[in-house]
């Protein structure tokens, strides 16, 4: 069973003004609260607080090594926290608020525990498009140290019900702001070199940063520079992160006997749910749908989920790779 640092009553809350004054009080008290972005839910705590982040850790049996993102209201807070560079102020400009996470040096004075970036010397900032998350914010103050709303190598949640499925009684309160509207959490990019690298493919694809970067005659890493699958730069890319309780198969183009089949386009869905990413074969709407389905599909007993062929092309590249991990042996 998996270690439990805090239990306790779960509260879920819609988004009001008292609603969000109480879980910024919550996070202050050094509790978990978890708020909706648009991308997934975050399991929030006080960034600045290591036994608040200690907690995030036990809550979600996250291993240590792998480093949280710092939320912040503004690009004026997040460069207080991490150094400024010619890269970073580019994409800020270009894709703040939203989702993106930029990882910098910690400023000298950041205020961040060490226990936030894992001990790195390196910290990932980003500043959420959410209005829920962007009233949090600003009425907690500080940053939020928040990782994905659910226990360690699971399917993200994009609704408070998936939140309450996989933390209930690890979790004081749940800020329920629906569904998100993404459903692929933020690019991670290092902007610490002399080219920007993408660490974890997201929200923002790979050829929207290169263009912002080009506009600006700054430069994006090739494929060739970055980091082999089996040498992870982004701590969080490891082989057996993402996965579902059920096996997943990729590629899979024909159902077979206790499969639960998830459809892209053309390539129906079958088994208990028939279920497909976007039945018109759109990027976007598959980004959206992906973890919703991947839950529904775990949640039927069926044997195995397969998954219908997905285009490497924009969001296709951050389906694909989430979908990678969650076929992972394991
Ligand atoms: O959309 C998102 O990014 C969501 C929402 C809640 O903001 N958060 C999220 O957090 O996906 P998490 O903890 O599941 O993933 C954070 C990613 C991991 O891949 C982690 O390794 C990477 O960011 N990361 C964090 N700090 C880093 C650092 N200092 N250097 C390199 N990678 C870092
Ligand atoms: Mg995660």
């Amino acid at each position: 069973m998996p270690s439990r640092s805090e239990t306790c009553m779960t509260s879920r809350l819609a988004i009001t003004g008292d609603a969000l004054a109480r879980a910024a009080d919550m996070l202050t008290a050094g509790r978990l609260v978890a708020f909706p972005t648009e991308t997934v839910y975050g399991l929030g705590g006080d960034a600045c607080n290591a036994d608040a982040v200690a907690a995030i850790f036990a809550a979600k049996d996250r291993p240590s090594f792998n480093p949280l993102i710092s939320h912040v209201a503004s690009t004026e807070a997040a460069f207080r926290l991490g150094s400024a560079t010619p890269l970073a102020e580019c994409l800020a400009a270009c894709f703040w608020p939203g989702p993106m996470t930029l990882i910098l040096y910690r400023t000298a004075d950041c205020p961040v525990a060490r226990l936030t970036s894992a001990g790195l010397d390196k910290i990932a900032i980003r500043v959420p498009a959410h209005a829920a998350a962007r009233r949090l914010l600003q009425a907690f103050g500080g940053p939020v140290a928040a990782p994905s709303a659910n226990p360690s190598g699971r399917i993200s949640p994009t609704r408070a019900e998936h939140v309450i499925a996989g933390l209930d009684g690890r979790v004081a309160l749940v800020l329920d702001g629906g569904p998100c509207d993404s459903g692929v959490e933020s690019t991670v990019i290092d902007c610490t070199g002399d080219a920007a690298h993408i660490l974890r493919p997201g929200g923002i694809t790979r050829e929207a940063v290169a263009d912002a970067l080009a506009g600006a005659g700054l430069r994006l890493a090739g494929a060739a520079q970055r980091a082999a699958p089996q040498a992870p730069e982004s701590p969080g890319m490891l082989a057996s992160h993402y996965a579902p309780q059920t096996a997943v198969r990729l590629n899979v183009t024909a159902a077979e006997a206790g499969m639960e089949l998830i459809g892209f386009g053309g390539i129906g869905g079958s088994g208990t749910l028939a279920l497909n990413l976007s039945p018109g074969g759109g990027l976007v709407e598959a980004a959206a749908n992906l973890f919703d389905m991947l839950h529904a599909a775990d949640a039927t007993g069926a044997s195995l989920i397969g998954i219908a062929p997905i285009p490497q092309t924009g969001l296709g590249e951050a389906i694909n790779d989430r979908l990678t991990r969650a076929a992972a042996p394991r």
